[in-house]
């Protein structure tokens, strides 16, 4: 984090000093984690859904945070009030803070900020482009998921006055959300993934969904640039939102060029065995080489067809931000999955292949999930397990989107399917109905049930993908099933 004293820190946020607090003390990291301190840290109390963090300023402070951002006065063991500065709300004051620090980081330096939403691809696209950028310049990029109101202001931290890229994922759960995120950090260049169904339940509807993500687009300045997804029906429509004195840019790998101007597109897209996708990068409009127009065969280490998208995004929010078609084309092939149980593949020694993408899951992501699994079991002739949690946060949709899920899987020709969790249930009685019988479905209530059926049951050459919300910890299933010996756990058993 760039430097800030007690006064800049109040200025920021509007908030008041305690007494105790030394004018002269200056904060170099900001967190709202105790367990992350550093000397010189700022510790944010906030309250969170299950704890508050002012009880733990005192384990802050002692693990070296010299000022506390807190919204009431504390005191430490011995009475004396922690030095503090007081607001009336600390995600608030988080999100001023972060704002302040963006501005000084801009007046240092050319600064290009980076924002991306999307219901599905967005942390795949950030990690993608953060790739990209960082070859060019100091680039700072969200840990994991941060995108959030904590979580944008989190990543800003992070940022030093060199800070020459700034990317940041941005999520939404009501309308509205975009906008506070944008008012925090105003992007340069705005990307827009696909308008599905995550987080239908707090949205009310899809179109809500699309109006929400769109405002990303609106906060635009003069000069910025949208990358839009043409692709998609309700994002290519967000091109009318754009402000005037901004422009938009497409990326596109179904339409044939020349459909829009300043078009990236991926020609002649597939995948290869392993479905890692293959595509020829182009780049149509005026500025456009006649390199450029010709395309770069690129084949990438992400594993699945719908990875194309992002990747397609992350070149063109690169290309945006001023690095040449060819340079993007020579580094595709280097992105590998930064953050984790997003498609990531284990060859184990036993030959069982774990897939594992339990980070999370809604309809759009299970299906490409599913189809990369059905895809590699048809490439290869390996039989092909899917382990499947429920999809949080579907509102009333939930049991017939499961339900849907569970024939996709039938359809699929997936070889047997395992269904974890009470929530799940629906998915199982899709399969069921579609014309799964006898052992090919089984439900279970558990990750240790789900584990235990595996082991008995996997043979070596077998493909095992992993996927649920992120709030039902399949990830801890995936891990399990990556690292403990499951040929060894069947013998015992024998
Ligand atoms: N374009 C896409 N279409 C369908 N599924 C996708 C796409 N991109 C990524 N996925 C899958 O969706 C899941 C989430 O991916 P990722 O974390 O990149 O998305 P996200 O938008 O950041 O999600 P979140 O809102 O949970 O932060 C993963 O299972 C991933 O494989
Ligand atoms: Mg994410």
């Amino acid at each position: 984090m760039i430097e800030l004293d007690a006064n800049q820190i109040a200025e920021a946020t509007g908030g008041r000093l305690t007494a105790t607090v030394d004018p002269k003390t200056v904060v170099t990291s900001a967190n709202t984690d105790s367990r992350e301190m550093s000397p010189g840290a700022l510790f944010i109390a906030r309250r969170g859904e299950t704890t508050d963090g002012h009880n733990f300023i005192t384990a802050a402070r002692q693990a070296g945070a010299s000022l506390v951002l807190a919204e009431r006065e504390t005191q430490d063991d011995q009475g004396a009030v922690d030095p503090a500065v007081i607001v009336e709300d600390s995600t608030l004051a988080m999100g001023r803070l972060a704002r302040y620090i963006v501005e000084k980081i801009r007046e240092h330096s050319e600064t290009t900020v980076i924002a991306i939403t999307g219901s599905v691809g967005k942390t795949s696209t950030k990690d993608a482009l953060a790739a990209l950028l960082a070859t060019q310049g100091p680039t700072i990029a969200p840990q994991g998921s941060y995108n959030s109101e904590v979580g944008v202001p989190l990543t800003i931290f992070t940022a030093g006055l060199d800070t020459r890229y700034l990317v940041v994922e941005m999520g939404a759960d009501r309308i509205g959300n975009i906008t506070e995120l944008t008012d925090i950090v105003r992007p340069d260049i705005s990307v827009v993934l696909t308008v599905g169904t995550a987080h239908a339940a707090s949205f009310g509807s899809v179109d809500n969904i699309a109006l929400t993500k769109g405002e990303i687009v609106e906060a635009l300045p003069a000069g910025g640039i949208a990358v839009l997804n043409a692709d998609d029906i309700r994002v290519a429509e967000m091109a009318k939102r754009v402000p005037a004195q901004a422009s938009t840019m497409w990326f596109s790998a179904a339409y044939a060029p020349p459909q829009r101007e300043h078009l990236v597109f991926a020609a002649d897209a597939g995948t290869t065995e392993n479905e890692n996708p293959q595509f020829k990068l182009q780049y149509f409009g005026p500025d456009a080489n006649d390199a450029d127009q010709t395309g770069h065969e690129v084949t990438a280490q992400l594993i699945g067809e719908h990875h194309t998208t992002n990747l397609l995004a992350a070149a063109t929010a690169a290309y945006a931000a001023g690095i040449s078609l060819d340079t993007i084309a020579s580094l595709m092939p280097t992105i590998t999955p930064t953050s984790a149980h997003r498609m990531a593949r284990t060859d184990r020694t036993d030959g069982i292949t774990i897939i594992d993408d339990a980070y999370n899951a809604n309809p759009e992501s299970m299906r490409a999930g599913l189809k990369t699994l059905a895809m590699l079991g048809r490439n290869t002739g390996r039989r092909t397990w899917a382990v499947l949690g429920p999809m949080l946060e579907l509102g009333t949709s939930h049991a017939k989107e499961h339900i849907l899920l569970g024939e996709v899987v039938v359809r699929l020709n997936i070889d047997q399917l395992v269904v974890v969790g009470s929530d799940a249930r629906a998915l199982y009685t899709g399969a069921v109905n579609e014309g799964s019988w006898g052992d090919e479905v089984d439900h279970v209530l558990s990750n240790d049930e789900a584990f235990d059926l595996l082991a008995q049951r996997v043979e070596p050459g077998d493909i095992i993908f992993v996927k649920g919300s992120n709030g039902t910890r399949l990830w801890e299933l995936a891990d399990q099933l990556t690292t403990v010996d499951l040929v060894g756990q069947k013998e015992k058993r024998k």
